[in-house]
């Protein structure tokens, strides 16, 4: 019997087989644990002569399920090691990553400019009244400047999609008084679709308000921010005597593009005193300037991108080329 025991453990296939051996052997109810449990019928010579047997029995038995299972153990293991290899040499699957767009970097990279020169940063709403929009940047009811904006107008509403980022210049000075320098990035709405435009684009408005601002700060201002940003400390720039109702003076600003021609940027000048009054400011006391910015355009010329539509035709191709793997 010991042998034929032996034999089975031995040639067990599996740890579950094995398992079913040691409890028929060693189990509560096993063969051996049995025969222990009989010793106790039996006369004293007898029981101390048998006992060491099944003692001897019992120890072999356990110490060959032991050796039995560490070698099961072992082959199960080297099966895992060849079955469940790794090709590590094999090239990643292309993961896909996202870009973020050009006009997020822009916005990122002007903000940032501007942040190290003590300009804070306010978000405004998409959807403006008249009022903010127009009438308070001293832009009233029947001017023509009203008209060239191309507004998106709501029905059965006062309210206007805004068609510039000047009404965040009335937001943060209802607010927060001056002295105050300020960004405001944002979404800017007009009815007009081409190769230069599109119906939603991207502004920067831009304000400093202080005692004894000049127009001379405003263009030392604009000067090394656009040099900056197109990377170039001897970029020509022209100021355009222009018209905004809401500065006085206004200038537009061209930027020199190497073969002669002229690119326009921004539109910027001294902050209208009916403006600063609009505000609740009084204009004897504080001057500043603004400006405003058009993120496509700036873009466009930094990065050599000519149809501004593409920005906007949600191609992730266009986004690969394009877009940039982080904008800090
Ligand atoms: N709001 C003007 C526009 O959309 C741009 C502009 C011009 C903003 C002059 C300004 C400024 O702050 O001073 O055409």
């Amino acid at each position: 019997m010991q042998q034929e025991w032996l034999q089975q453990i031995n040639s067990a296939q599996d740890l579950k087989v094995l398992d079913e051996l040691r409890v028929q052997l060693l189990g509560k109810n096993g063969l051996i644990t049995q025969q222990l449990k009989a010793l106790g019928t039996l006369a004293p010579e007898e029981r101390k002569t048998k006992g060491a047997q099944i003692n001897a029995l019992k120890d072999l038995f356990t110490s060959s399920i032991d050796e039995k299972k560490i070698s099961l153990e072992q082959q199960a293991l080297k099966l895992r090691l060849t079955n469940e290899k790794i090709d590590i040499t094999l090239p990643p699957r292309p993961e896909m990553v996202g870009k973020f767009h050009p006009i997020s970097k822009v916005i990122a990279d002007i903000t940032k400019y501007f942040s190290q020169i003590g300009f804070q940063v306010f978000d405004g709403p998409h959807i403006e009244t008249q009022e903010l929009n127009f009438d308070a940047l001293n832009i009233p009811a029947h001017h023509p400047a009203r008209q060239s904006h191309d507004t998106f107008y709501i029905e059965g509403s006062d309210e206007v999609l805004r068609t510039h980022t000047s009404p965040m210049e009335i937001r943060t000075l209802r607010k927060h008084k001056p002295p105050i320098r300020f960004l405001s990035p944002g979404r800017t709405f007009r009815s007009d679709y081409d190769a230069t435009h599109t119906p939603m684009f991207h502004q920067m408005e831009g304000v400093v308000i202080e005692e004894g601002i000049n127009f001379g700060h405003l263009k030392g201002t604009i000067i090394d921010f656009c040099r900056w940003f197109f990377e170039d400390p001897n970029l020509k720039l022209r100021f355009r005597p222009s018209f905004f109702p809401f500065t006085e003076p206004s200038a537009e600003v061209d930027i020199g593009w190497g073969n002669g021609k002229w690119l326009e940027v921004l539109g910027c000048g001294m902050m209208h005193p009916t403006v600063l009054a609009n505000c609740g400011i009084d204009s004897t006391k504080y001057q500043g300037f603004a400006f405003g910015m058009g993120m496509e355009r700036f873009a466009m010329l930094k990065y050599g991108i000519n149809d501004i539509r593409a920005f906007y035709e949600g191609d992730t191709r266009w986004l690969d080329m394009h877009g940039f793997g982080s904008i800090t």
